[in-house]
């Protein structure tokens, strides 16, 4: 009777019943975070072409969608700025009346503590010259000086009701600054989602299409070299030690092995954020008929969550909670 497997691993791959019986993992609306868009100066949401499905709202149509994705079961929401002017110093994200700011506050009148209303807190969508923070005599990004807009910026969103802001600038030292200058103003209740690990990719190639970024050339003397993993560990422990509320991990898909670095190296929430072009490279392949749709978002989803993330931002994530919601 040899040679017949005692163990049978695939017993346990029978049917979808037992399949969903024994999965390790799973996705939970709640966990889902929807990044949005909303724009200046438009009577009309404006499609995004790189990025099918996802809007530069207004302000009216960024309520209604932000409704939409609560009542969808998603966990919170991202939101970036699309600013009509722009200036060296970006001084729309430091102003009250500014586009952000205003939308942080439709949103908070509209859905209260019903979710988690998340803002973006750099300045690369509000400078003339596209980059994440303002620009010294020979050009170059100053950090130090960036900084001290960044604590201002943290008290407007607050001030306008956002319950975390989401430092994206990968400035040194950005999540000490702003907590100080969140507690000082009396925000002890405003969190960081620290982008702590946050890489030059090509995957923001559709992200500058959404914000219509002014940017010439790149981001490669803040974000981090793709190559490296030791720097990773290193950023994210500075984040905690500064203050963070949340990690995250940016972009998703081809840094999992950063995911899973920070889920073991902290304690903190891990969040990952499923960037523009994760989402552009599987409508494109879709729309052509090369890939199986809302098979392939369904697998890269449990990826990152496999990986190790508690929470993901992802584009898709009022279809996918709808979805999960369905049972489908
Ligand atoms: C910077 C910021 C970017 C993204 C989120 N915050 C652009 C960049 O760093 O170049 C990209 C998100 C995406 O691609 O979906 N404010």
């Amino acid at each position: 009777m040899g040679g017949y497997p005692e163990v049978r691993p695939r017993r346990l791959r029978t049917t979808p019943a037992m399949r969903r019986l024994v999965a390790e993992t799973r996705l939970d609306p709640a966990a889902l975070v929807l990044p949005m868009f909303v724009r200046e100066g438009i009577d009309d949401p404006q499609p995004i072409a790189s990025m099918p499905g996802v809007m530069q709202h207004t302000r009216d149509s960024l309520v209604r969608a932000a409704v939409d994705a609560v009542d969808a079961g998603v966990g919170g929401i991202m939101l970036f700025g699309v600013p009509a002017q722009r200036d060296a110093t970006g001084s729309a994200a430091v102003d009250p009346e500014g586009i952000l700011n205003v939308a942080i506050t439709d949103l908070a009148d509209e859905l209260g503590d019903s979710t988690v209303i998340m803002a973006d807190g750099c300045l690369d969508e509000f400078t003339d010259h596209g980059h994440c923070g303002v620009l010294d005599d020979e050009g170059r990004v100053d950090n130090d000086a960036t900084l001290e807009i960044y604590a201002q910026m943290a008290i407007a969103q607050a001030e306008a009701g956002a319950h975390l802001i989401g430092p994206s600038g990968m400035m040194d030292g950005q999540i000490a600054v702003m907590r100080r200058a969140l507690d000082a103003a009396g925000f002890t209740d405003v969190g960081l989602l620290a982008y702590a690990a946050k890489y030059a990719s090509a995957l923001y190639g559709p992200f500058r299409e959404a914000v219509d970024s002014q940017l010439k050339g790149d981001r490669r003397t803040y974000q981090q070299d793709p190559p490296n993993a030791r720097e990773a560990q290193r950023e994210i422990e500075l984040d905690v030690d500064e203050g963070a509320d949340i990690i995250m991990i940016k972009p998703a898909s081809t840094y999992l092995d950063i995911v899973s670095l920070a889920r073991q190296i902290t304690d903190l929430p891990v969040a990952a954020y499923q960037v523009s072009g994760e989402y552009a490279m599987v409508e494109a392949a879709a729309a052509n008929g090369w890939i199986d749709r809302d098979r392939m978002i369904d697998e890269q989803l449990i990826a990152i969550h496999r990986a190790g993330a508690d929470i993901i931002l992802t584009y898709w994530a009022t279809e996918v909670a709808t979805r999960l919601r369905a049972g489908a």
